[in-house]
């Protein structure tokens, strides 16, 4: 080797040595507290899009700062970090009976410790493997801390599978030979976080649980979302190709056979061309689009539009966008580039124009999430600067964000549908759903949602039989959206006429609890709390470092708590929904520590418990809390619109003390952003040894209920 090449050799092999070199995060670079309990710190040189700021979040600082913190919740002495070849690295401690939970919308599991994962935006493929419509790079400790990792990137996550060298807590030898306990998975201490980028924000969020480092999280990414009040009614989605008469037709069978509804979505057939879109109404199907939208509106319908994001070459916007539209098409269609300003201006214009401004209440973005084959490839360049994979991460928060920022502009809110989200989405008004159609799998998706600060829609489209029909119509009417999507099949809620009286029953009861959701959503606003979510997040429920592994023994509530409890979730405070599936006769529902009612008819239910329920098909298992109070309007087909009051039934189940705080507002501005909202604490005292109610106006402000009456569901002589 000459001597200037054996120097070069020399330094690069220096220079790439030292770039190995692992740091502790504290003598690298300061944990930043930003708020109390959230600390950020950098690492390298990130790149200027994050998913964070792609989904234009404002965090609720007010409330954020007033979260009691006591400390950054990890040995920052154990995260370590270090940038190499282009990938920032971090490694997390973990110990032997930590769970972690989150990192998006997995379909199958809701226990991470194990997996490894790739986070990648994509339709979901029958596999919890990190490619999913969100991946969100957020997790949650059962140790009571949260972390994001906030980058536009596909992030690698071996959570609790590579055995490092130097680990404190290395697993033991055996020798597969003799030993038949030897595992070809042994122990690991840690997560390992690959990141294919030179530099990676990230986030820790304090506890003290799992449930308070997640409010930190939502309200970090904007807080919760309170949907319209129509929003919450029931949603008819109708087929391709339907035109106006159709839609008008499909109204009046809803009204003639009294089922609830309160949002009409249009499915490709609007748009004059569709896969790409145009973005125009068709001149044929909907030759009126503002006098037929202003009808609905009249009737106390809202249209929902379904689209993809890619411009056909015969739409008007085309040309206007393509000098802002990526290198590569998908269906012909040119990709505009929302990372940037002026197309995101053109977009918005043109749906102001041509939609919201005729009274269009919402969209249905589809298809900005995968698969590979027909979306742009990871080499696409875009005219920011921006590459494939990065717009990949981000499309659906752009789409949203340019969306929600034109409702807000009408001080009107939207409530909508989307297929691709990440980090960053809770405060966006819409509500994931897809094509995988397992009926178990998307109540675990439902369950997942709540690590991850988005939504999810166990939609209903068709149904092999009428059991399997109306059992997902029981769980879709618990979620946050309750749609049937017939864009295929032209299903509607009477498809199956044996079932039709209890679709019937479920749909008004959507209705019903009105007050109760609307409450709900407004925790989600305020404090960041899910609205639907795991039964991991619900005081009383043990969580798995409560007991130890071997201390399983006889007590099936330990051993059910131990292990991923994916088929059951909270509704709010007190609603805890156990659905059955098709062909399933019975199940076992664990009931926390604490006494749990029957929803239906208020008896005692169990406490701490595994009991087995036989509900038959005309009930989804439901059950209150001890001195739940849930709040109800009388059934409806619609929901009440603006000034509307309705009569508040007020059940309370069991006997300890209730307290609820009834949110209501305007049901449709963001009025209630600017402090115009109402707040009454319904309250039972059982001091003296029976329940004693009482209505408070703890803050004065829109209030659209009357005649409000108490319903004792519990008969006093049980416990
Ligand atoms: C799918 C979507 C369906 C429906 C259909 C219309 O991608 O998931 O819900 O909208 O497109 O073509």
């Amino acid at each position: 080797m000459k001597q200037p090449v054996l120097f070069l050799f020399i330094f690069v092999q220096f220079i790439s040595c030292n770039s190995w070199q692992e740091k502790s995060s504290d003598n690298d670079v300061a944990w930043e507290q930003l708020h109390p309990g959230v600390w950020k710190n950098i690492i390298g040189t990130p790149s200027s899009l994050s998913l964070l700021r792609a989904s234009g979040r404002i965090p609720r600082t007010a409330t954020l700062d007033t979260m009691e913190a006591s400390g950054f919740p990890l040995d920052a002495d154990e995260i370590i970090t270090y940038e190499s070849g282009h990938k920032t690295y971090i490694r997390l401690p973990l110990d032997r009976e930590e769970q972690i939970y989150g990192l998006g919308l997995q379909f199958k599991s809701i226990h991470r410790r194990g997996q490894i994962l790739r986070l990648h935006v994509d339709h979901y493929g029958r596999e919890d493997n990190g490619r999913t419509h969100a991946p969100v790079p957020f997790f949650v400790s059962s140790k009571g801390y949260g972390v994001l990792i906030d980058a536009a990137r596909y992030i690698d996550m071996y959570i609790g599978t590579g055995v490092r060298k130097d680990s404190k807590n290395p697993p033991p030898l055996q020798d597969r030979n003799t030993d038949p306990g030897w595992s070809a998975r042994p122990y690991s201490d840690n997560i390992e976080i690959m990141v294919p980028e030179e530099g990676v924000r990230i986030y820790v969020f304090e506890g003290p649980d799992m449930l308070k480092a997640i409010q930190r999280f939502n309200l970090f990414c904007g807080g919760g979302i309170i949907p319209p009040k129509w929003g919450l009614g029931f949603w008819q989605r109708t087929p391709t190709l339907f035109n106006q008469q159709d839609v008008s037709d499909e109204i009046r069978s809803f009204n003639e056979r009294g089922f609830p509804l309160d949002v009409i979505g249009l499915e490709p057939g609007w748009h004059s061309r569709a896969y790409p879109c145009t973005f125009e109404w068709d001149p044929d199907r909907f030759p009126n689009p503002a006098g037929f939208t202003d009808t609905l509106l009249n009737e106390g319908i809202h249209l929902n539009l379904w689209m993809n994001p890619y411009l056909s070459p015969e739409g008007s916007l085309y040309n206007k966008m393509e000098p802002w539209s990526g290198t590569h098409t998908v269906w012909n269609g040119i990709v505009p580039d929302y990372t940037l300003e002026e197309p995101r201006n053109i977009m918005q214009r043109h749906l102001q124009k041509h939609q919201i401004d005729i009274g269009i209440s919402g969209f249905k973005i589809d298809e900005l999430d995968g698969y590979d084959v027909w979306l742009w490839p990871d080499a696409a360049q875009f005219p920011s600067g921006y590459d494939g994979e990065q717009l990949r991460q981000v499309y659906g928060l752009l789409t949203m964000d340019l969306i929600r920022d034109l409702y807000r502009e009408k001080n009107q809110r939207t409530y909508g549908l989307v297929r691709a989200a990440n980090a960053g989405a809770t405060s966006m008004p819409f509500v994931i759903y897809n094509d995988y159609y397992s009926h178990p799998d998307f109540i675990t998706a439902l369950i997942n949602s709540s690590f991850s600060g988005i939504l999810w829609t166990p939609e209903v489209r068709s149904s092999g039989s009428a059991e399997e029909w109306l059992r997902r119509f029981q769980t879709v009417c618990f979620s946050p959206l309750a749609m049937i999507n017939a864009w295929a099949d032209g299903t509607k809620p009477w498809s199956f006429p044996e079932v039709e009286k209890e679709v019937r029953y479920f749909a008004l009861l959507r209705m019903q609890l009105l007050p109760y959701l609307y409450s709900t959503f407004a925790d989600y606003y305020f404090k960041g709390i899910p609205p639907f979510r795991a039964m991991v997040l619900e005081t009383g429920f043990a969580d798995t470092t409560d007991y130890e592994h071997t201390d399983s023994g006889s007590n099936p509530y330990k051993e059910a708590v131990l292990k991923e409890i994916k088929d059951q979730y909270m509704v709010g405070n007190d609603l805890l929904i156990a659905p059955l599936f098709e062909f399933q006769k019975e199940r076992s529902v664990v009931l926390p520590q604490g006494n749990w009612f029957d929803f239906y008819t208020g008896e005692y239910a169990g406490n701490g418990e595994l009991i087995f329920v036989q509900p038959g098909l005309d009930k989804i298992p439901v059950f209150v809390k001890d001195g739940g109070i849930i709040p109800m309007i009388e059934p409806r087909t619609r929901m009440p619109g603006p000034g509307e009051i309705a009569d508040l039934n007020i059940r309370y189940y069991g006997n300890a003390p209730g307290s609820f705080w009834l949110y209501d507002d305007d049901g449709s501005s963001y009025d209630y952003e600017s402090g115009i909202y109402s707040f009454t604490r319904l309250t039972v005292d059982q001091s003296k040894g029976m329940p004693e109610p009482s209505i408070e106006k703890a803050k004065e402000g829109p209030y659209h209920y009357q005649n409000e009456s108490w319903i004792f569901m519990t008969p006093q002589n049980t416990r």
